[in-house]
């Protein structure tokens, strides 16, 4: 049987892939399909195009592999640019650390910056977003002793003990709440938030994920932040997932800190997130381990030590090769590919989907159930049934407050068969 690699490769798509023209500005340009300038929802439906898009990637034929969620790899010309800049800062070494990394890097903050609409002495990059929201949320100054941290069942393990740590700390309670499952309306999920504020009116501090990590549902940031702010509660945003995942407007959040990564949907290299500081919200964070520098500046406030320094010089080639896809394009096409699995199952008897079809409320990533199945283990042996049985692999997810689950996440190198893979994969298991 001709492999998905081999057909492309046949097609000699995976070979155009791997051209790299050097133009006159030096750096070489990822060769992509040509731009697209039709409506996205009918772009997201043209395979032609995405199949080239999806040679791109050179990815593994032993799995068909729908857990995009964990990290996002590199695009071929990106992966090409992260090559050659470890090369050549490998080359350069302690010279080129010294002398013109923090240049470079200045250009690319600024470029990042403007790309999220933020200043660029908002921003500063961290080695993921469990690094930036970690020490946002242990270096929160202004939480006193009896007054309360929040944070919901669906929000990020790393995060939610952070949060914990810091009440221990500070003398502070911690408020859990429950989002609704299903959650089918913003106002639903609203809703459970003014609950939770009523109920713990001494609130000061609120964790709130933007694309949670378990089942997918897309949080309403902006209207949760809008009712923390308005009780004079500061907010912390989980954006690991969002952008180059869903729309992203840091400045509409309304949040002064913000965690993001680059490495999961923008495709740059492993080992490159960023934290945000939002001005008015500078002196809420304190300065990092003793850090001296400026009471200004946000880099007082994240000490990452030596980065990956051609990680962080690969970031403009993921954004060139995001961009050249177009943003909207992309978001259409991953929740098409979402859609596609989805709308097959959900009336399927035995199939719990844990994302609602609300536009406001999903994006790529959608986990689900069997057989009401919410143990960790039945999860677990549901996750290696797929890949063993049917060689797709999904992940298990856990700390839902309903019960543990699956989490499937189609990515730009996934095509419509792999989804009808695992539609007919779930029929058979709940035959
Ligand atoms: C919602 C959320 N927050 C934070 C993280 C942590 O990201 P990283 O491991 O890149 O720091 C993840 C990772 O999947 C996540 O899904």
């Amino acid at each position: 049987m001709t492999s998905r690699r081999q057909f492309l490769r046949r097609a000699g798509l995976a070979s155009a892939a791997l051209a790299l023209p050097v133009p006159a500005s030096g750096r070489p340009r990822p060769t992509m399909p040509a731009a697209r300038h039709d409506a996205a929802a009918v772009v997201a439906r043209d395979e032609t195009y995405w199949e080239q898009v999806a040679a791109q990637y050179d990815v593994t034929d032993e799995v068909t592999n729908l857990e995009g969620g964990y990290w996002g790899m590199m695009a071929t010309p990106v992966l090409e640019a992260f090559h050659r800049n470890t090369i050549r800062v490998n080359r350069e070494s302690s010279y080129y650390a010294r002398t013109r990394f923090n240049r470079e890097a200045r250009d690319i903050t600024e470029r990042v910056a403007a790309a999220l609409g933020i200043s660029s002495g908002e921003i500063a990059f961290s080695r993921n977003a469990t690094e930036a929201l970690q020490a946002l949320i242990s270096q929160y100054n202004r939480l006193e002793p009896g007054e309360t941290v929040m944070y919901a069942d669906l929000d990020y393990p790393a995060m939610q003990q952070a949060m914990d740590e810091l009440a221990v700390r500070k003398g502070a309670e911690v408020a859990r709440l429950v989002i609704p499952e299903p959650a089918e309306t913003v106002e639903q999920i609203v809703e459970a938030y003014r609950e939770a504020l009523n109920a713990h009116p001494r609130t000061r501090f609120l964790l709130l994920t933007h694309a949670n990590n378990k089942t997918g549902l897309i949080h309403p940031v902006r209207e949760i932040t809008a009712l923390a702010r308005s009780r004079g509660i500061d907010v912390v945003v989980d954006a690991a997932h969002s952008w180059g995942h869903i729309p992203l407007d840091i400045d509409g959040f309304g949040a002064d800190y913000v965690g993001l990564n680059l490495h999961k949907w923008i495709g740059a290299p492993i080992g490159v997130g960023a934290m945000v500081i939002r001005e008015a919200g500078l002196s809420g964070i304190d300065r990092a381990h003793g850090d001296p520098g400026s009471l200004d500046s946000i880099y007082s406030r994240l000490h990452t030590g030596t980065m990956n320094f051609a990680t962080i010089l690969t970031v403009p080639d993921a954004l060139d090769f995001q961009e050249s896809i177009g943003w909207e394009n992309k978001y259409a096409r991953i929740r098409y590919l979402r859609d596609l699995w989805v709308q097959e199952v959900r009336d399927v008897e035995g199939v719990d989907v844990l994302t609602p079809e609300n536009d406001e409320l999903i994006g790529a990533i959608t986990s689900f159930r069997l057989n009401g199945g919410t143990s960790g283990d039945a999860n677990r042996a549901l996750v290696r049934q797929l890949v063993e049985d049917f060689g797709i692999f999904t992940v298990a997810r856990t700390g839902v407050a309903a019960g543990d689950c699956v989490r499937v996440t189609p990515a730009l190198y996934n095509l419509p068969p792999d989804l009808a893979k695992l539609v007919d994969a779930l029929k058979q298991l709940v035959a």
